[in-house]
């Protein structure tokens, strides 16, 4: 990275919307929409590497996707399958750390095995953050944050008067991860669609109508610029 270039954000959150329509638009299956979209994940895995965006989150499933079509789902959970067995080298060669955040039981049990092997393969690396987001709701996360606060409470280790914000977003899925600076949605649709509904109190959001199979790379940058340009208060008045 060049000195004069100003730092990047530290944490980036995706929504990467809009496959299903990137592929209807081309007389394509919604499948092969998601396919395209797996190779935007890994340009913007790269670029992230490249201008040095330490931690990427990525929305890859949510907790409300498992009422899509039956063939719909089970080719999302192949393909990151897929994904996982083609891309464990690229996250080796650039010393990435992948992570869950969701109700990975939930999912399928050669994806939870293909993800699990990743993610212990990976656990040491400290270069990088890949977390992706599967079967995740944020206010499921935020649900079981409470459930465990709740127990400890009962259990009698936690006295209620002594929580705080912080003893919240210790009990969320990552509590070591820092919040998003910076959240990007594509497919133009203005909304936050259960993701991240704790971490993203302050980040900056960017909405691209672009949709996620064609974000690659110079759209990558061009939001980061939009980033750079932003002024972030944090409810001061400087
Ligand atoms: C995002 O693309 C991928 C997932 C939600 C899994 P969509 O599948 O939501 O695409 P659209 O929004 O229907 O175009
Ligand atoms: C959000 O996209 C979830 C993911 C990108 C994985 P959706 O396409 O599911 O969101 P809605 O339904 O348009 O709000
Ligand atoms: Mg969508």
């Amino acid at each position: 990275m060049s000195s004069n270039r100003p730092s990047p954000p530290q944490h980036v959150a995706i929504i990467m919307d809009g496959n299903g329509r990137w592929a209807k638009a081309r007389g394509l299956p919604r499948l092969r929409g998601h396919q395209v979209g797996a190779e935007s994940v890994r340009a913007i895995l790269l670029a992230c590497r490249k201008v040095g965006v330490k931690y990427l989150t990525l929305y890859a499933f949510s907790s409300e996707n498992w009422v899509r079509p039956r063939p719909e789902v089970t080719g999302l959970m192949s393909l990151l399958r897929k994904f996982l067995r083609e891309q464990a080298e690229e996250l080796h060669r650039h010393k990435v750390r992948l992570r869950v955040i969701g109700r990975m039981r939930d999912l399928p049990l050669p994806v939870r095995r293909e993800l699990h092997r990743v993610i212990e393969e990976t656990a040491h690396y400290t270069d990088g953050h890949l977390v992706l987001a599967l079967s995740y709701g944020g206010r499921q996360e935020i649900t079981d944050a409470v459930k465990a606060i709740a127990a400890k409470v009962k259990a009698g280790d936690l006295d209620p008067r002594r929580i705080t914000e912080a003893t919240i977003a210790q009990h969320l899925y990552l509590p070591d991860v820092p919040d998003p600076d910076f959240m990007i949605r594509t497919s133009g649709e203005l909304r936050i669609s259960n993701f991240l509904l704790w971490q993203l109190s302050y980040a900056e959001l960017y909405v691209t109508p672009v949709m996620w199979p064609d974000f690659r790379e110079p759209q990558f940058l061009e939001a980061l610029e939009a980033y750079h340009a932003r002024h972030r208060r944090f409810g001061d008045i400087k």
